[in-house]
């Protein structure tokens, strides 16, 4: 049958792909607030880096926000699953802001361990993507100075700091696996005393969907990863499809994107979506592609049953007291 031709045009489907546990549950903490508290609750930044989940939540009365001065005395906000520094917890409090913190857990423990370093008086490396929404929370749970933020092995060599002073290092969740070790590696010849995590502070959700894409880029001539420009852990599977040897990769928001051009020559297209992207933004790529002719099929890999307890509705909003 034509179904069964070797010039079929196949789409095979990472697993696991798209929303992590922190994601869903960081989506849920906003959806929880409405519920309760009733419209407008403040998101203080995108609540996870993917533009259509922040539109659905606007029309259903969540207002994002930058800074938390952009939000009146007295509301109810939202905190991103990226984590905040101690500072921003500390103009909540001055401004009468209500938070609620969706922090995802496995950032608050990395939080938890460069605070602990650091009351060993341990200096931490904190391999990161500078600027990035989960560094500067991370950065901001110590004082100034107390963390270095390392991006590759570069930044290890030129680091001004005596090689027996005593460090520690955590691991920004959404960083590639590979580009860690190699900065772990650096950290560890060019410092004597360093102490580091247990298991990786990679997540389980970066490290299995890094897994997946690498493993179908073999087989792929082309990959589409969907997923928000600013999306880290979507970059990151961009950049190992390529490295995999998948060298036309690309990451797409949605159907819009795709790029049939590239695609036209490829038997067989590699699909992925980051820890941030809606399944509905991956519906729309596989429908676009069914509608061209490919077969959707998808690939074999880990299934993953992680889950976070629900973000505690804490926030005790009161009108002003006049
Ligand atoms: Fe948390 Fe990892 Fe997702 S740190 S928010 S489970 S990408």
């Amino acid at each position: 049958s034509a179904q069964g031709s070797v010039t079929q045009r196949r789409v095979l489907l990472a697993n696991p792909r798209g929303f992590c546990a922190g994601v869903e549950r960081a989506i849920d903490a906003v959806e929880q607030a409405l519920r309760k508290y009733g419209a407008p609750v403040y998101v203080r930044r995108h609540i996870v880096h993917n533009q259509a989940v922040v539109s659905d939540l606007e029309t259903r009365g969540a207002i994002f926000v930058r800074e938390l001065s952009e939000i009146p005395p007295h509301a109810v906000a939202i905190l991103s699953a990226h984590g905040v520094s101690l500072a921003v917890g500390e103009e909540a409090r001055e401004l009468r802001i209500h938070t609620i913190d969706a922090t995802c857990p496995l950032v608050a423990k990395i939080h938890t361990e460069v605070t602990a370093h650091n009351a060993r008086n341990r200096h931490v490396l904190l391999i990161g993507h500078r600027g990035h929404p989960e560094i500067i929370g991370t950065l901001g749970q110590l004082p100034d100075g107390a963390i270095s933020v390392v991006g590759d092995a570069g930044d290890v060599a030129a680091l001004d700091l005596p090689g027996d002073l005593p460090l520690a290092y955590a691991v920004q969740t959404t960083f590639s696996v590979q580009e860690a070790q190699q900065v772990i590696d650096a950290i560890g010849a060019r410092f004597s005393d360093v102490t580091g995590p247990r298991s990786s502070d990679i997540c389980y959700a970066t490290t299995n969907r890094q897994q997946a894409v690498a493993a179908i880029a073999r087989e792929a001539d082309c990959m589409l990863i969907v997923g928000d420009s600013h999306s880290s852990n979507a970059n990151r599977l961009v950049e190992i499809a390529s490295g995999a040897g998948c060298s036309s990769s690309y990451l797409i928001s949605d159907s819009a994107g795709i790029p049939w051009d590239a695609i036209s020559t490829a038997p067989v297209i590699g699909l992925s979506a980051g820890a941030s992207t809606p399944d509905s933004a991956v519906h729309d790529v596989c429908r676009a592609l069914t509608d061209a002719g490919y077969v959707l099929e998808e690939a074999a890999g880990k299934v993953e049953n992680v889950s976070f307890k629900p973000v505690p509705m804490t926030a005790r909003p009161r009108p002003l007291a006049q």
